[in-house]
């Protein structure tokens, strides 16, 4: 495996759609398991196919219930209550906002072994997969955010020692934003 560069914002590959993947291989298995290296390393929480130049639809997550590998991942339900919470992104760091989403959501998405799941998510999870989707589609923590702010680095140290989640633009119930 091997730590990926994380494309920071801006950048077009942040603005492009990504593609499907229409075969499932070993070289697809081989980004997804960089792409959850390249995660962990940067303590985020989720890591999207355009945040390592890779403008494929792929994502990794994981809010602390575990690694999930996702390819083609869509959201096919939302449940319609809007929740406002912190993000951050791997992509903006240094900048957080308050973001709308749906509270909860059910995905589908392909595994690495090429089987369909559908996943029901709430709260952070169904946060992370909110921002990693709309990675996927160009699509920006900014574009949502009914604020946006700057934080130092001793915010979000402070940020980390509460609590210890982190992904690519979500974040936890208490208020320390994940970055995804
Ligand atoms: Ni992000």
């Amino acid at each position: 495996m091997a730590i990926m560069e994380i494309v920071k914002h801006p950048s077009d590959v942040l603005r492009q759609k990504a593609e499907p993947v229409r075969k499932v291989n070993a070289a697809i298995r081989r980004i997804l398991d960089d792409m959850a290296e390249t995660m962990y390393e940067a303590h985020g929480v989720g890591l999207a196919g355009n945040q390592v130049g890779i403008a494929r639809r792929l994502v990794v997550i994981d809010v602390g219930d575990g690694l999930l590998k996702l390819i083609n991942p869509e959201i096919v339900r939302r449940s319609g209550e809007i929740v406002e919470d912190t993000e951050g992104c791997l992509s903006i760091p240094g900048w957080q906002g308050e973001v709308p989403r749906d509270k909860a959501v059910q995905m589908r998405a392909t595994l690495p072994n090429g089987r369909t799941a559908w996943f029901d998510a709430e709260d952070l999870f169904a946060r992370a997969i909110q921002h990693e989707i709309d990675h996927l589609d160009g699509v920006l923590f900014l574009d949502r955010a009914s604020s946006v702010y700057e934080v130092t680095p001793a915010d979000a140290a402070a940020g980390e020692e509460s609590q210890e989640t982190e992904a690519d633009g979500a974040q936890t119930a208490a208020s320390t934003p994940g970055e995804s």
